[in-house]
């Protein structure tokens, strides 16, 4: 409840312009083909946070305004990053989303790969219909990062040799590309400024950054976020807290940590010892402070921008990435 009292807060400023967003975005989603229209508002229905649509806006409503091509902006990342979703639950093997039964769980993976190319190329033409070719050489360009993070993500769940550097790497393209995608593509549809466009990308890329931390924070967690936990560590996928305590540990006890994360990763009890033994050693508090440096850095970014109500809004959602429970 909290939660969902700050997401009002964040959207005030742009209110109206969310709903308008809304209803643009559900016609975009569309489809005459009777399964794909099924699926699609089964998506519909379980919207997510809707983030990447408020960065857009509120990343325009900073540079000068928000204007027609914000909304398709807007649309194209959010159509992006619903396609990206319904396509790493077939890459997770993950059965829940946003609460409920992935795609995948209940139409197979056959289904999902063709339902998240509709998606993707759905969010292409819209941006084509309209000539908005600056919008698709920012978010293309996600696209292929997105792909790229993924695949060198899978490449080390492999080899598991993974440090710092790689992590921060695989999501930056991974995740903070669309991020700063989001906020470049809103600052483009308000400013000719290419500065100013420039410093916009660079906060989404550092927020992005300390979203993605946050997430594979909730993936210790205990709490409900609406999609599977501990998902991480039987996919092989290690994250910052994993990864540091490896780092500051004897080789013997290396030994022992990558041996679950290879051969028992599905045993439940040699997991949770992993879990456990990654808290004990501050692994989920040292990736909490290489979060907070990423937002630190985002917030000196949004402090050359004048004070505005939409400056106020995108330090909440900043704050938000961070704090949220889901
Ligand atoms: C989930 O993103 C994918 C990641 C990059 C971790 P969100 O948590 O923003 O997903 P929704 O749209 O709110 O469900
Ligand atoms: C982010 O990675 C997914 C994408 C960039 C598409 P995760 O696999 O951690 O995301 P969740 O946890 O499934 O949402
Ligand atoms: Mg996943
Ligand atoms: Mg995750």
């Amino acid at each position: 409840m909290i939660m969902s009292n700050a997401l009002q807060t964040i959207q005030a400023p742009i209110a109206d312009e969310l709903s308008y967003f809304e209803k643009y975005f559900r016609s975009a989603m569309r489809s005459d083909a009777v399964l794909l229209d099924k699926i699609t508002r089964y998506l519909l229905k379980r919207k997510g946070k809707q983030l990447r649509p408020m960065l857009v806006l509120l990343s325009a409503r900073l540079c000068g305004g928000i204007t027609p091509s914000t909304y398709r902006g807007a649309a194209l990342v959010e159509l992006l990053h619903t396609a990206t979703l319904v396509h790493d639950d077939v890459v997770d093997d993950s059965d829940e989303r946003r609460g409920f039964f992935s795609i995948n769980a209940l139409w197979k993976n056959k289904i999902s790969v063709l339902v998240g190319d509709f998606l993707l190329s759905r969010g292409l033409l819209l941006s084509l219909e309209h000539d908005d070719f600056l919008h698709l050489k920012i978010v293309s360009t996600a696209v292929k990062l997105m792909a790229e993070g993924e695949l060198l993500q899978m490449e080390k769940a492999r080899l598991l040799n993974i440090d710092e550097a790689v992590y921060l790497d695989i999501i930056r393209q991974k995740t903070a590309s669309l991020f700063a995608s989001c906020c470049e593509c809103g600052a483009a549809s308000a400013t000719e400024d290419e500065e100013e466009r420039a410093r916009m990308r660079l906060f989404g890329e550092k927020m992005g950054i300390a979203f993605q931390i946050k997430d594979d924070l909730l993936d210790y967690g205990v709490t409900d976020i609406g999609k599977p936990r501990a998902i991480d560590i039987k996919e092989k996928k290690m994250t910052l807290p994993l990864i540091h305590v490896l780092n500051k540990s004897s080789w013997r006890e290396r030994r022992k940590l990558v041996n679950i994360v290879k051969n028992h990763n599905t045993d439940p009890k040699k997991v949770e010892y992993l879990i456990q033994y990654i808290t004990d050693n501050d692994g989920l508090e040292y990736a909490k402070t290489v979060m907070q440096q990423y937002i630190d850095e985002a917030a000196g970014i949004l402090e050359t921008f004048p004070e505005s109500p939409a400056r106020t809004s995108l330090c909440e959602l900043m704050r938000y990435a961070i704090e949220r429970e889901k």
